[in-house]
């Protein structure tokens, strides 16, 4: 390593086409590199920035180093403090030509992927690496706080202590439910200090550095359903509001009775069936946005790179990549999803019933399970809003005898 005093002198001293990455915190900094940085390329040089930027700012980027003959990439990395040891999963996207300029180093840092070949592709132009990025972190709060609501399931309404519900789930290692989430969950239950369990210890107010609210935005601003990951997101802002918890407490004092029966296979479907909708979610919200910008993501090709190296990488990825591969749709129709939703939901109620009669906060499982029942066609209630719209704000409704037809008008105050 070389010690330079200024970002000329550093530059100055590399070959073109120079290969700049930047690692800082999103926003302000970014631009702030940029700026100081760029005066000190040259056309075909290649520009970084490997934060969790917000996908619009990646591409107000792209778009401003471009006029200067600079290539952009911004470049989604997963995989936390276990990535550096083992290889992560590389997200570019931005300039194709300075992606393949960058590609070796890229790929160097890359974990190896189900098929043997490194967790790194160009995901698609303008700001679709960070953009999926964002996305995989949606999809890792709710994938997050479906492990806390099994953990609070097991803990509280059947009554097992942190270590034995460790041993129930260690079980599903052998099942797709296996993945990074589920070993360094079974490590965490398992850690005491002296005789008590070190997460026993650990304030229950959850933070975050803001990519979760950028998934709810973008699906939202999209309209695109994420009940779920917006679910997690709101559940950690409650968690926080220790104010508020502290005084509920007082007037919602029923305890769990610690030992409700469930069968863990329900669990483990219930399980399984959210994580399921949860993805749905997530490839729904990339299949939105990537139609609207015209990236053209590939969803297979993105599924491999989140096989390693990532926080969500699982077994259960490593299926999405051949399902990706035959299947240009929404992921709860494919045949095989549509199996598993009707031979899964009742056991997701039977859990969900359980969690409310014994007062627990499942927010997650129960979107997952609403979910479904509001991506069904039986019992209507949508016609009341349309209706309530109609009568205070003249806006029309269709008719079930034509759904696509004109809009109509009632004379509600006759
Ligand atoms: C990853 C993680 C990581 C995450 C931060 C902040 O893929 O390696 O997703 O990039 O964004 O750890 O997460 P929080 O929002 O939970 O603080």
């Amino acid at each position: 390593a070389k010690g330079f005093e200024t970002i000329g002198a550093l530059l100055d001293g590399l070959v073109p086409a120079r290969i700049v990455m930047m690692m800082l915190t999103a926003d302000e900094p970014v631009d702030d590199a940029i700026t100081a940085i760029t005066p000190h390329l040259s056309k075909g040089d290649v520009q970084i920035d490997g934060s969790n930027s917000h996908y619009s700012d990646t591409t107000r980027r792209y778009h401003q180093l471009k006029a200067s003959g600079i290539h952009f990439l911004g470049c989604g990395f997963s995989g936390g403090l276990d990535g550096i040891a083992n290889g992560i999963s590389v997200m570019p996207g931005g300039s194709e030509e300075g992606y393949q300029i960058a590609r070796p180093v890229l790929e160097s840092v890359a974990a190896i992927s189900v098929d043997g070949s490194p967790c790194c592709t160009f995901i698609g132009p303008e700001g679709a690496g960070h953009f999926v990025k964002i996305v995989h972190n949606g999809i890792e709060y709710a994938e997050m706080q479906l492990f806390a609501e099994v953990y609070a399931t097991l803990r509280y309404a059947v009554g097992l202590t942190p270590d034995h519900i460790a041993e129930v789930l260690s079980a599903w290692k052998e099942t797709d439910a296996s993945g990074y989430l589920l070993d360094i969950t079974l490590n965490i239950l398992r850690q005491k200090e002296g005789d008590a369990f070190v997460l026993e210890s650990i304030l229950d107010s959850a933070g975050h550095k803001g990519t979760g609210v950028y998934a709810v935005q973008a699906a939202a601003g999209f309209g695109v359903p994420a009940m779920m990951i917006t679910a997690a997101l709101h559940a950690r802002y409650l968690s926080g509001q220790r104010h508020i918890r502290t005084h509920l407490d007082e007037v919602t004092r029923s305890q769990p009775r610690k030992n409700a029966s469930m069968g863990t296979t329900d669990l483990y479907n219930a399980f399984q069936l959210a994580r399921i909708i949860n993805y749905h979610e997530g490839f729904s919200i990339i299949r939105a946005v990537s139609a609207h910008y015209q990236w053209n993501i590939n969803l297979a090709e993105l599924s491999r790179v989140w096989t390693n190296g990532c926080i969500i990488r699982s077994s259960l990825m490593n299926r999405f990549v051949k399902l990706w591969e035959n299947w240009d749709d929404e992921l709860v129709l494919h045949p095989e999803v549509k199996t598993l939703i009707a031979a899964t939901w009742p056991g997701l109620r039977r859990i969900n019933h359980v969690s409310s009669s014994e007062t627990l906060f499942t927010p997650c499982l129960v979107a997952a399970s609403q979910y479904i029942a509001g991506a069904s066609l039986r019992f209507p209630a949508a016609n009341l809003i349309q209706a309530q719209r109609d009568y205070f704000g003249n806006y029309g409704f269709r008719k079930v005898s034509d759904p696509t037809g004109p809009l109509h008008h009632f004379p509600w105050r006759n």
